[in-house]
């Protein structure tokens, strides 16, 4: 990365030059690092929209241009021509593997997606009706008091055991949540099967009778794992690498990147969005609550509408749009009412000056629930899906993090606007 280039600034009547880093493609980057050292001043950046808290290698957004690439590799040819765990080979090692290389990363994910047999009791813990992604949270923080041998951060081979028994384990802890809580058995996964044919599998098959995965459906959900595997330095990925800035074991700080996802601002707006279509109901009520959404005093905001960096569309959104006709078609769901609604309203958001002017496009959660409901998921499991997706994301970003020599514990500083030091008061006096 070329750092020949300075920005002046000055502060004060004293002119400080700050290093301007280049990247591949992208903004440049002020480096501030020397800042505060330099100027005695902190910047200023609440919600990170101006800020680059790391570098990386891994995935490339381009707002504006609605690009998304996974190691350069555009996410549309990615959900065209490859296949998740093909991904997650291309995000944890930096380039497509081999056959070979494919053959033995397969065989050793699909050799860890069993869970410690202890865990199954764990679960006994939660209430039936916990949420999926209250479970997942607490089972998988649990996973660092169960798989001890690959917690060792600084060990290169236990970093690379804990990646892969994250990637493998993930779809079973996430079936085993959704089993827990409609009351069915745990179903173990089967080696013979794919990566999402297994996750259907763990899903929707019961002991009492044979259960086929549909090769489409397994299809479409590997596309949406596929959708959802990474995204740059978004809440969950910068929370699983502050976690990880600590030392914390990578169970740990995957459990912290479940917990925030859960957010609706963030993950939990798939869950959010498709409630959303189902109270929206008919087509004619969407002016509605296209006035609520537009009102300043009405918090009500069109969830799987906006995000903070694509200023023109979201490109997994239409992907997922695409898949959504093509499901529903596959499932026999025809003139589904929710997806008739989304359409609408999809439509008449981008024709409104408000959602214009703002640059609110549909984002990667508007559509990807209603092809979860479609192959029969409850919308409690739809964060959970997209955190059992994005696991290798937070995975490969908290390994890039690990090894890289400048890395410290993140610790921001704050613009402090409270009170001035004063005397304790005895309460006899106050
Ligand atoms: C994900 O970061 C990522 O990469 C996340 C993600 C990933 O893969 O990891 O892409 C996944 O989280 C997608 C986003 C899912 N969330 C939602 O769909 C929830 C609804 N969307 C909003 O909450 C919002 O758009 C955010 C949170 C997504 C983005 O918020 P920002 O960037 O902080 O933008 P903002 O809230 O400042 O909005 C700018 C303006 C505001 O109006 P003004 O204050 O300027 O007058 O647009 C308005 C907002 O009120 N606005 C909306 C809106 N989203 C923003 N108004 C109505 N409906 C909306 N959905």
């Amino acid at each position: 990365m070329a750092d020949s280039k300075t920005a002046k600034l000055l502060i004060n009547n004293a002119e400080f030059e700050l290093p301007v880093l280049t990247p591949t493609v992208g903004p440049e980057v002020l480096d501030i690092r020397k800042l505060y050292g330099q100027a005695d001043v902190f910047t200023y950046d609440p919600g990170f929209t101006s800020t680059a808290s790391c570098d990386s290698t891994i995935t490339y957004i381009d707002g504006d241009a609605g690009e998304l690439w996974y190691r350069g590799y555009p996410i549309d040819q990615l959900a065209a021509k490859s296949h998740y765990l093909e991904v997650c080979y291309l995000l944890l090692y930096g380039e497509l593997p081999t056959a070979d290389q494919l053959h033995d990363f397969e065989s050793r994910v699909t050799r860890h997606t069993m869970v410690h047999e202890q865990m199954h009791y764990f679960f006994r813990g939660f209430r039936r009706d916990s949420h999926p992604m209250a479970t997942m949270v607490g089972v998988v923080g649990a996973m660092s008091a169960f798989y001890h041998d690959s917690t060792d951060i600084g060990d290169p081979w236990q970093r690379e055991v804990a990646a892969i028994r994250l990637i493998a384990k993930l779809p079973t802890i996430a079936a085993m949540a959704y089993k827990y809580s409609i009351g069915q058995p745990f179903v173990y996964p089967k080696n013979e099967l794919d990566y999402a044919s297994n996750f259907l599998h763990m899903c929707f098959s019961v002991p009492a009778e044979t259960y086929h995965v549909d090769p489409a459906l397994a299809r479409a959900m590997d596309r949406i794992f596929t959708l959802h595997a990474d995204h740059e330095q978004n809440a969950s990925t910068s929370t699983v690498r502050l976690a990880g800035s600590s030392g914390a074991n990578p169970f740990a700080c995957i459990a912290a990147g479940i917990a925030c996802l859960w957010g609706p601002a963030h993950g939990g707006a798939n869950q959010a969005a498709l409630e959303m279509l189902r109270e929206i109901g008919t087509v004619d009520n969407i002016p509605e609550y296209i006035a609520k959404a537009k009102d300043k005093n009405d918090p009500f905001k069109l969830m799987g509408f906006g995000h903070r960096v694509y200023k023109n569309f979201d490109p997994r959104a239409k992907v997922m749009k695409e898949s959504a006709d093509e499901v529903l078609d596959l499932l026999g769901v025809h003139n589904n009412p929710t997806l008739q609604v989304a359409k609408e309203l999809e439509k008449i958001a981008l024709e409104d000056e408000y959602f214009i002017e703002k640059k609110l496009y549909p984002n990667v959660d508007f559509y990807s629930g209603i092809i979860l409901e479609a192959m029969g998921f409850p919308t409690s499991m739809f964060t959970p899906i997209f955190a059992l997706s994005r696991t290798v994301g937070w995975i490969a970003q908290w390994k890039e993090m690990i090894g890289d020599p400048q890395n410290k514990i993140g610790r921001p500083r704050q613009l402090y606007i409270g009170s001035l030091k004063r005397d304790y008061i005895d309460i006899e006096t106050r």
